[in-house]
């Protein structure tokens, strides 16, 4: 019998949330979910960069300037996919933001800040989904976006990483919680990814070459590498995942350990 090809098109019928949907990797998440079939509520607060997207994607497109730190705003996210699409299948909860700052001279405000969009955000993102999936009763899928920094402390980075070890925890608690209805919970980790978040850091050669001397593939990630993992955690194909931090950084985490190479080949040269 001749196998034919099998056209793929994981999320026909699916309705997303995708918070921080205008940008970097959202926009990526957005793109792949819509161009297998599903259909799409971006929620960011970037409005020029919602609007290009929505001319992008078309109808099966809605965006929304939303706050994912107002809980108002979140709610509304959500009943947005209802109300425009009829259901829910998948929040992706992308949204966040960048911070460095020594601990010794962290301000308050900048704390606070950065907990809210990166780690309150998350958790809002998490109810409200959670809430529109448990009523619906068919199960479904929550993939949250933390960071390489959920497991690798940065110099300078203790909000932005504690926020994004937070994410993996809340992810698990998730897993836990809403397991028995069906719904998975998980989270992608990206490693170094070329976005607009990264863009400034990236232009500078010698803050290029020194992320890329941790990196063993050799390469920065692109939007399009973290979707595809985002988009396989929310699929089918990971029926049986739920609860686990899948890192995305090009073998980044491997490299903590020294480079001893060379006693090998001292030896050999004796
Ligand atoms: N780019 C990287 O190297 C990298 C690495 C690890 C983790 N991440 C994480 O990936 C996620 C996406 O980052 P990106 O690189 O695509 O950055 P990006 O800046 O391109 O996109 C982030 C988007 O989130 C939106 N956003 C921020 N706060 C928001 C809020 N309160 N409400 C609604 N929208 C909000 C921004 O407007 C922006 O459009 C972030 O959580 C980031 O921490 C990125």
């Amino acid at each position: 019998m001749k196998v034919e090809p099998r056209a793929v098109a994981r999320f026909e019928t699916q309705v997303a949330v995708v918070t921080g949907g205008a940008s970097g990797i959202g926009a990526a998440v957005a793109r792949m979910f819509v161009g297998e079939g599903g259909a799409v509520v971006i929620a960011d607060l970037n409005s020029d960069r919602l609007h290009a997207m929505t001319d992008e994607l078309g109808e099966r497109c809605v965006a929304l300037d939303a706050d994912m730190t107002v809980e108002t705003d979140v709610e509304r996210t959500v009943g947005t996919a209802f109300s425009k699409f009829g259901r829910l299948d998948v929040g992706f909860n992308v949204a966040g933001i960048g911070n460095v700052q020594r601990i010794v001279e962290m301000d308050r405000a900048t704390w606070d800040n950065v907990l809210g969009a990166n780690l309150t955000g998350v958790m809002l993102g998490m109810k409200y989904e959670a809430r529109q999936l448990l009523a619906q009763g068919h199960g479904g899928a929550i993939v949250n976006v933390a960071s390489l920094n959920s497991i690798v402390p940065m110099h300078m980075g203790s909000a932005y990483c504690a926020t994004k070890a937070g994410v993996a925890m809340l992810s698990q608690c998730g897993a836990l919680e809403l397991g028995e209805a069906g719904i998975r919970v998980n989270t992608v980790s990206p490693g170094l990814t070329r976005t607009p978040l990264t863009q400034a850091g990236l232009a500078v050669d010698e803050i290029r070459d020194a992320y890329l001397e941790r990196i063993p593939l050799g390469t920065v990630g692109e939007p399009e590498q973290i979707a595809a993992a985002a988009a396989f955690l929310a699929s089918r194909e990971a029926s049986y995942v739920s609860g686990i931090n899948l890192i995305v950084d090009g073998a980044w985490a491997t490299t903590g350990y020294p480079d001893l190479r060379f006693m090998a080949e001292r030896q050999a040269a004796r």
